[in-house]
């Protein structure tokens, strides 16, 4: 039985009809050429949603003051906080560490390991259970130049310009280095990456990549490392784990450092205080935030709440108005829409094909500039596919990859993609998917250097809540890079930064001065969105999302 209407049947009828020429001229190594550097430059002012003026507006506080961002993000950035300044007591503390992680994904996790490998007490505090984050929905794989043919130097090139030369060279120069060593440190730890029969490391292209240096571990690439990851922080004394337990603020000591964080309960509603020596904010990215109201493939936590506590506390952003779409989301059937479709569906070889079963651009684009060619097919050129529900994409043929790498390879090494699908008795093998762009991944960020530093002593910061690395266009691959890159490095430094401080007699007192001055800002700007943040989880129910009310303070 397919689960495809009888109208999406005859549709398909087309994309097989043009099937074995495509393979055929596939097969003696031709393809749909690139965009020209021109065509790309039309193409991404055009179509993709970063350089549309509606649903942007200039933030009003802070230091971004004056920066234009997604609406979205711009009410965040101005939301008053959860705590109310003059009931909170910072007399007694709950929990004492040297090190407070924020964030329980990928970059948290690998920072408390190296921060506790390294000498350090640690509490790592996460919103819903430890590992639940963007790191475990990651699919296709990690990048890291550890092949003969290839060399942190071709890395760093790809990512420069993947990134539109917009990134931070020095961010950029730390990751590509470090990959080799990542990969090993993830092999030495139990990581079962996908490996050819003699043992070596299997690898392939992603978009924008002039090698071949994507490892993966079949379509689950980031719940094997995630998996592992957290398995090790369990077997490790020193870092204590406090799950359903996000921050909502940085404390400050009086000496004008990062000196801990406050959390909330989930459970208990109750408000915990943590004082810290240092502390690292690994708290993910903003999909739930729904830029432009793109449905999403970020876990249900990806509420942004790093940005505004750190936003408070001074700390500046960087290419916030750079949001990455996935180009291929799913689009049908409705329980699937905006998951993810990993890009290495057409590493292996899948056509992206419109209405008529016609190419229309080289399937491994830059993701911008991909996702630009699908909308631009969608709506421009009126070569669509309607969904039964009123949704338009463009169809990913997936059977090719049978036909090309032979039977059996889309369960072996898309064995998450084929199950997500056959549950709704759609055969991926068999019958092409439907797809168009989902908001996936946050191009910017807190501005950190390559010690994971900000501009407030003892606050570090790592992963999808920072920018810099990927500019203004992050490359398949190297977000699960840059989680472990700069995960590592937050932990190592930072412990540093612990073990370097002078001891004193007596403790600096705690504060939250920064947040009364920055509920002063907003009111003295005449701010009265109503909105809280952190959001923490988002609300669904309709009258919610049009007027932007997240969950009130509690
Ligand atoms: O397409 C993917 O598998 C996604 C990978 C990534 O965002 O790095």
């Amino acid at each position: 039985m397919s689960g495809y209407t009888q109208e999406l049947k005859e549709l398909i009828k087309r994309v097989e009809a043009t099937r074995h020429k495509r393979l055929e001229s596939a097969r003696q190594g031709h393809q749909f050429p690139p965009l020209t550097m021109e065509q790309r430059k039309e193409w991404l002012s055009e179509y993709h949603p970063d350089y549309k003026n509606e649903g942007r507006r200039a933030v009003r506080v802070g230091p971004n003051k004056g920066d234009v961002f997604p609406e979205e993000v711009a009410d965040l950035l101005e939301s008053g906080s959860r705590i109310l300044p003059e009931k909170l007591v910072l007399d007694n503390t709950d929990y004492e560490t040297d090190i407070l992680v924020i964030g329980g994904g990928g970059s948290g996790t690998a920072a408390a390991l190296m921060a506790q490998a390294n000498g350090c007490k640690v509490i790592l505090a996460t919103k819903l259970r430890h590992g639940d984050s963007n790191t475990v929905m990651a699919e296709g794989g990690i990048q890291a130049a550890d092949q003969e043919n290839d060399s942190p130097y071709y890395h760093y090139l790809d990512v420069i310009g993947g990134g539109h030369f917009s990134n931070q060279p020095d961010l950029v120069a730390a990751m590509t280095n470090d990959a080799p060593l990542v990969i090993h440190w993830l092999e030495s730890l139990g990581v079962m990456f996908d490996k050819h029969p003699d043992g070596r490391m299997l690898v392939r292209h992603g978009g924008g990549t002039s090698r071949k240096r994507m490892h993966s571990a079949g379509d689950m690439t980031g719940a094997e490392i995630m998996r592992v990851l957290k398995d090790e922080t369990r077997n490790r004394t020193d870092i204590k784990v406090l799950e359903f337990s996000p921050a909502v603020e940085l404390l400050l000591d009086t000496e004008g450092k990062c000196a801990g964080a406050i959390l909330y309960n989930l459970e208990t509603k109750e408000y915990y205080i943590v004082r810290a020596k240092a502390v690292i904010m690994a708290t993910g990215g903003f999909g739930r935030l729904h830029i432009q109201g793109f449905p999403t493939t970020n876990h249900y936590g990806a509420t942004g709440d790093g940005l505004i506590m750190a936003y408070r506390a001074g700390i500046k952003m960087r290419d916030l108005d750079s949001t990455q779409y996935h180009p291929t989301g799913a689009v049908y059937p409705e329980q699937n829409v905006g998951l993810l479709i990993t890009e290495k569906v057409r590493g292996l070889g899948a056509h992206v094909l419109n209405i008529d079963g016609e190419e229309f651009c080289f399937p491994l684009e830059p993701r911008d500039v991909e996702s630009a060619c699908i909308i631009r097919e969608c709506l421009e050129k009126g070569k669509g596919v309607p969904t039964p529900v009123g949704r338009v994409g463009v169809w990913l043929d997936s059977p090719m990859i049978e036909s090309l790498h032979g039977e059996g390879t889309v369960k072996k090494e898309l064995p998450a993609k084929y199950i997500q699908f056959k549950r709704y008795g759609i055969d991926i093998s068999k019958e092409p998917m439907l797809i168009y762009p989902t908001l996936h991944y946050q191009n910017g960020g807190l501005m950190i250097n390559s010690k994971n530093e900000t501009s407030l002593p003892g606050l570090y910061c790592s992963g999808e809540v920072t920018g810099g690395a990927h500019g203004r266009n992050r490359l398949m691959g190297n977000s699960l890079l840059a989680i472990l890159v700069f995960g590592r490095r937050s932990g190592k430094n930072a412990a540093e930064y612990v073990k370097g401080a002078v001891e004193k007699k007596s403790k600096p007192g705690l504060t939250i001065d920064h947040i009364v001055k920055f509920e002063k800002e907003l009111k003295d700007a005449l701010i009265t969105n109503n909105a809280i943040g952190p959001i923490i989880l988002p609300v669904y129910a309709p009258d919610h999302v049009k007027k932007r009310q997240w969950t009130a303070a509690v």
